[in-house]
């Protein structure tokens, strides 16, 4: 098969963490690879790459979407949120906050995914109850944690978000 040359790229421009981003890509670059060694935002992980355990979900447009079943072309004109977009280390999110102190992570491989899925469920509904919370996370696999301080993590950051304790 004859190699890729840089004629073969196409740009491709989106918003990423609401900065302008423009990325000479090619037709088969998925999502993942254009923002972890094209652009070098390697917050994005990448598992299973067939989108079985949203270790590489972000946000489009809001909406939580494993970067590795979406073609770099397809972001074109979207605005792409990723883990980078969430809080600093001097200033994290409630939900970054309450997952440090619910120990909801061990290896955190997973972590960057589940925190913008978890994003992205409390913009649209942030009363989400521990059902909502669970059904949203069904599409993130954790092999470290069994789920339960992530759950209560999530809890905890809605009722930080919501104006009460965080103690869930
Ligand atoms: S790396 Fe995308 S779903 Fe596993
Ligand atoms: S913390 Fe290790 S996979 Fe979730």
């Amino acid at each position: 098969m004859p190699r890729l040359t840089k004629d073969d790229t196409h740009p491709v421009r989106f918003t990423l963490n609401g900065r302008p981003v423009s990325v000479r890509v090619s037709p088969r670059t998925l999502l993942t690879d254009a923002l972890r060694h094209e652009i070098g935002a390697t917050g994005t992980h990448v598992g299973c790459e067939h989108g079985v355990c949203g270790a590489c979900t972000v946000q489009v447009d809001g909406e939580p979407a494993r970067a590795c079943l979406m073609l770099a072309q397809q972001a074109e004109g979207c605005a792409i949120r990723t883990v980078e977009g969430l809080g600093k280390s001097d200033a994290l999110t409630p939900l970054q906050e309450a997952f440090r102190e619910h120990f909801a992570l061990q290896c955190g491989f997973c972590t960057a995914g589940i925190l913008m899925t978890l994003d992205a469920l409390f913009s649209r509904q942030p009363d989400a109850e521990e059902d909502a919370i669970r059904e949203a996370l069904s599409g993130n696999l954790c092999r470290c944690t069994g789920y339960a301080p992530i759950v209560q993590a999530a809890l905890a950051a809605r009722n930080r978000i919501k104006g009460g304790p965080i103690d869930a």
